[in-house]
């Protein structure tokens, strides 16, 4: 079957990418490395993209005009490098129309809550705050809402009576770290239909 390229774009530690990144080396995930995208300078996912003897990018979002002119670059980086399939892996800006046209289907995300609740950042501590017993993660292709896209896989995770946003987060992050992967992977594997807002798999 014909490999897919997949592309990372990340802000910061990088601990989903480097997961990911581990099962394309070892296999698990039958995938080509692209490249990988941070839009912060000092993100710690590029010294794991170096590991990994992947190609990266800092692109600097300052040097550019507009929002769509910096995502212009960045599409450009990833069509150059063959991407079929892009991984938000902790990437903190907001995707503009125009990438998600470039990539319509084609982006997954991981996000720390149970969608639709909680979108937006901060949700293990709005999860926390809201005093729900059960909140988890959610793999997702990215649309044009800010995590309203059609839902992939989904992990609960019960919240503890003394948890605090930090134990709270490694629980959740131990789920991304089983969930994101397998999404992936079930991309790569072609096993993903969208209808609407409805993914089938298999
Ligand atoms: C994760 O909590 C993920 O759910 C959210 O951003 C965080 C990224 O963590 N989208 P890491 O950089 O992958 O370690």
């Amino acid at each position: 079957m014909f490999k897919k390229t997949v592309s990372f774009l990340a802000s910061g530690r990088g601990s989903n990418f480097e997961n990911i990144a581990k099962k394309i080396k070892s296999g698990e995930i039958t995938a080509d490395f692209g490249i990988l995208i941070s839009d912060k300078k000092d993100a710690k996912a590029l010294k794991i993209a170096d590991e990994f003897g992947m190609k990266s990018f800092f692109v600097d979002p300052k040097k550019y005009p507009s929002r769509e002119d910096f995502d212009l670059e960045l599409v450009s980086l990833l069509k150059k490098a063959g991407t079929d399939l892009v991984v938000a892996a902790g990437y903190m800006k907001i995707l503009s129309p125009l990438f998600i046209k470039s990539y319509k289907n084609k982006i997954i995300n991981i996000h720390p809550a149970l969608l639709p609740a909680f979108p937006g950042i901060y949700s293990q501590k709005k999860a926390l705050d809201y005093g729900v017993k059960i909140t988890g993660c959610t793999a997702h292709f990215v649309d044009e809402g800010t995590d309203t896209g059609p839902i992939i896989l989904q992990a609960f995770v019960p919240v503890l009576p003394d948890d605090t946003e930090d134990t709270l987060s490694a629980r959740i992050l131990r789920e991304e770290h089983r969930i994101f992967p397998e999404a992936v992977n079930l991309f790569c594997k072609g096993k993903l239909k969208i209808k609407g807002r409805i993914v089938s798999i298999g």
